[in-house]
């Protein structure tokens, strides 16, 4: 599992976005929008979920973009082209439901934009009108602009410090769409990824517009497999695994003060071991 190419694409003070291409043709085979893989960067490490952003069948690859955040994010953000990884499962997850719904609205809020990135295009190629709404908190942070500016049919950016583009929340996007143009355009499907209370509060404007409206969670996961229980989340008061049940849900029906309270579970143990060794 060599890392065939690494490259930054954003850095800031304290973090940076990360983009990896690794040898995995059997991944590349199979993988589809939506999905992810469980990857362990050494055989010591714990195990991530990353999404699969993109794929090269002919070239056997597959494009991982991660964020700098947390113990195991620093370690693979040190290693080099020609480095190897301990190991990758997947495809893993639902693909997302590609299908032919009209306008649909793609929200991206911080890494949560590579995440947005596959499932544009593929709606895209499936004859759909899609507008791309992309926020981060300041302009270095911002990633992928110009690819989602060739496959959406409108991009609007933010910035929380209106370093560039405007300056406010994708949220504040998302709103004054659906107010203006509602009259106009009939929105079918919101499709967002990115911080939790992005998530949950894009999810509460689909719901009050009454328009469909798909998360995909970035749960904390062990196994990726459903057998630890460490992704659960409740959905419409029954229990689900977000590796084998999501990790997409209807984001109206998630309970979001949960699902905020198990992502922080382990914050403060990460924080530690972190600056033990020496990854802050
Ligand atoms: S990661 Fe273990 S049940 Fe989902």
């Amino acid at each position: 599992m060599e890392i065939l190419d690494k490259s930054i694409l954003a850095e800031t003070e304290g973090t940076r976005v990360v983009k990896i291409e690794v040898n995995q043709p059997l991944i590349a085979s199979k993988a589809e929008a939506g999905q992810f893989v469980v990857l362990m960067a050494k055989a010591e490490g714990e195990r991530i979920p990353l999404t699969v952003v993109d794929k090269d069948v002919a070239k056997g690859s597959i494009t991982l973009i991660f964020q700098e955040l947390g113990l195991t994010t620093k370690f693979l953000g040190k290693l080099k082209k020609g480095d190897s990884l301990y190991s990758i499962a997947g495809p893993l997850g639902h693909p997302t439901e590609i299908k032919k719904y009209g306008n649909v609205i793609l929200v991206g809020g911080g890494v949560g934009i590579a995440e947005i990135y596959p499932v544009a295009k593929a709606l895209k190629e499936a004859g759909n009108c899609v507008i791309a709404i992309i926020g981060a908190r300041t302009k270095e942070l911002l990633i992928l602009e110009n690819e989602l500016k060739n496959i959406s049919d409108e991009l609007h950016i933010t910035t929380d410090d209106g370093s560039y583009s405007r300056k406010g929340f994708v949220t504040d996007i998302l709103k004054e769409s659906l107010t203006c143009n509602l009259k106009l355009k009939t929105y079918n499907l919101i499709y967002a990824v990115g911080p939790i209370p992005m998530m949950r509060m894009v999810s509460s404007i689909g719901f009050e517009h009454k328009i469909k409206t798909v998360v995909s969670l970035n749960a904390l996961m062990v196994d990726g497999t459903g057998m630890c229980g460490s992704c659960r989340v409740t959905v419409g008061g029954k229990i689900k695994f977000s590796c084998v049940d999501g990790p997409e849900f209807e984001g109206a029906l998630i309970d979001w003060d949960e699902f905020e309270k198990r992502s922080r579970i382990y914050a403060d143990k990460e924080k530690h071991i972190c600056k033990l060794r020496g990854l802050n």
